[in-house]
């Protein structure tokens, strides 16, 4: 897609199709002109609600309000209605009227682009979304210029997001049998080269020699190798350090804890927070953001097989904890262990933030469109809610630890148990676990995201298809944005 900003007024502007927002239901406002069509199509401008009027090339669209979060969403849906039609070319206005608003243009182009994604590799007849050419009107409104300069900056950080986060999508999407640990190691390499990152894969050899014999273990059964992939980019001067961890599980089958059939499909997503590390180096380095930011993915298939791992075995971890397995299925926890431990030595980092597919209890806890976001430092954890709901449009909620479930980790025989001994709180049981693995100089400053919800859903929602979400991506890049401004404490604005 190619965007075209102009001052022209909307109706100077030549295009095979305009697309108009209707905001709120307010079908009084002057962008709104085929009011006796629009009443016969039956359209009211409720939330995400489509209405194409051929005859008069138009595109109606209905947001909740003129909040950022809302117009990315409502024009994703737009644009996706569009797929099979042969509009080339589109033209929108915008509602801009305070130099703050330039968030409204960056939402509506990542709407644009994150809406027009879709997954058809494997598709023998290929996706047919015509749409290349988009020019946006930014026309004085309510007696306010728009500032040409930022408004352009929005836009192009804009398609550097979305492009990251359908980038994201692709490697998730990816089936297990195309998309293994080496794979993912591949994948780490080209865009390092690309985008000019440093880039460590570490083999199992060398993971023996790191300890990282909890890793090794999980990956024992696959007949796919582990990697663990160090990526980071590294400006000059930068103005903080910030580590990511990523889980990557390539596939997880649950091991000899077996998952049910039903609970197996779909976990060629349990990579997902690895895949986001990616997208998310990608992006920095793209925008070139003056923070060092490295990215750490424990990549690793999760089998079973005479070799596997056993509930009863215990593992030690390169922090020299003892583990003891009690469900080969919670393997999430001890390959991000390791990889922690090893990122945690590597990098003293400002700030430290691990994003996983670790707890089906998440899902159960807040519903597939929302992160769970925990940890014991209550900076980290806001920085994560601040850079998400309000400006990203990604939904995270925070989850509490407690010193009760603390103890519902306790192991008989090893310093602690990989599940729990209660039935209940499974994603903050799990995220304490993490937290045994976290060391002195990061404690205040980490926090665990588990998106084992929005990662991965078989359903369209708002700008995100069915299938991978590329979740984790667009808020970790407006995090580290707000840290390079020096902002990322503050609340939103
Ligand atoms: N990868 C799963 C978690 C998951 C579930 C992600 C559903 C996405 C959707 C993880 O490795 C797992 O299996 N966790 C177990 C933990 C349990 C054994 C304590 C779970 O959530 O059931
Ligand atoms: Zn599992
Ligand atoms: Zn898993």
């Amino acid at each position: 897609m190619n965007f075209n900003l102009t001052r022209e007024k909307i109706d100077e502007i030549k295009a095979k199709l305009e697309i108009i927002i209707v905001i709120n239901g307010d079908m009084k406002h002057r962008f709104v002109k085929d009011k006796k069509a629009l009443k016969r199509a039956g359209f009211k401008g409720s939330h995400e609600e489509v209405c194409l009027l051929h005859k008069e090339r138009k595109l109606y669209v209905g947001s909740e309000s003129i909040k950022s979060p809302d117009i990315r969403a409502a024009i994703a849906v737009a644009i996706r209605s569009l797929k099979g039609t042969n509009y080339k070319s589109a033209k929108i206005a915008t509602y801009i009227n305070h130099h703050k608003c330039t968030e409204v243009l960056r939402g509506m182009v990542e709407g644009m682009i994150l809406g027009a994604y879709s997954y058809d590799r494997y598709k023998s007849k290929k996706s047919t979304q015509k749409l290349k050419d988009i020019t946006i009107s930014i026309e004085e409104y309510h007696g306010y210029e728009l500032n040409l300069e930022s408004c352009q900056r929005a836009v192009t950080n804009a398609i550097i997001g979305a492009d990251a986060t359908n980038y994201t999508r692709d490697i998730v999407n990816t089936p297990p049998d195309d998309c293994y640990p080496l794979s993912m190691a591949k994948i780490a390499k080209k865009l390092a080269k690309d985008n000019n990152l440093s880039c460590t894969i570490l083999t199992p050899k060398e993971l023996k020699k790191e300890k990282m014999d909890t890793l090794l273990a999980v990956a024992r059964a696959s007949r796919h190798e582990p990697r663990v992939i160090h990526l980071a980019h590294k400006p000059k001067n930068p103005k903080a350090t910030i580590t990511i961890v990523g889980k990557g599980l390539t596939y997880d089958s649950g091991g000899l804890s077996l998952k049910p059939s039903d609970f197996m499909v779909t976990m060629k997503a349990d990579k997902s927070g690895g895949s986001a590390v990616l997208g998310i180096l990608k992006a920095v380095s793209d925008m070139n953001l003056p923070i060092e930011v490295h990215g750490f993915i424990g990549a690793v298939e999760n089998m079973i097989g005479g070799d596997a791992y056993k509930p009863d075995d215990v593992l030690v971890a390169k922090n020299g904890k003892t583990i003891e397995v009690r469900n080969t299925d919670a393997e999430g926890r001890l390959v991000l262990a390791d990889v922690l431990c090893y990122a945690q030595e590597q990098v003293k980092a400002d700030y430290l933030f691990d994003m996983a597919t670790l707890t089906g209890a998440c899902v159960v806890g807040v519903g597939h469109y929302t992160s769970g976001v925990m940890g014991n430092s209550k900076m980290a954890v806001d920085m994560v809610l601040n850079a998400s709901n309000k400006i990203s449009g990604e939904m995270a909620t925070k989850l509490e630890f407690n010193r009760y479930l603390g103890k519902s980790l306790k192991s008989e025989i090893a310093d602690i148990c990989n599940i729990s001994n209660t039935r209940y709180g499974g994603a903050v049981t799990a995220g304490m676990f993490l937290a045994e693995f976290i060391d002195e100089h990061h404690k205040d400053r980490w926090a665990h995201i588990d998106i084992a919800g929005p990662a991965f859903v078989e359903h369209t929602w708002g700008e995100n298809p069915s299938g991978a979400s590329g979740a984790g991506v667009r808020t970790m890049l407006r995090l580290i944005e707000k840290v390079s401004r020096g902002d990322a404490h503050g609340q939103t604005k």
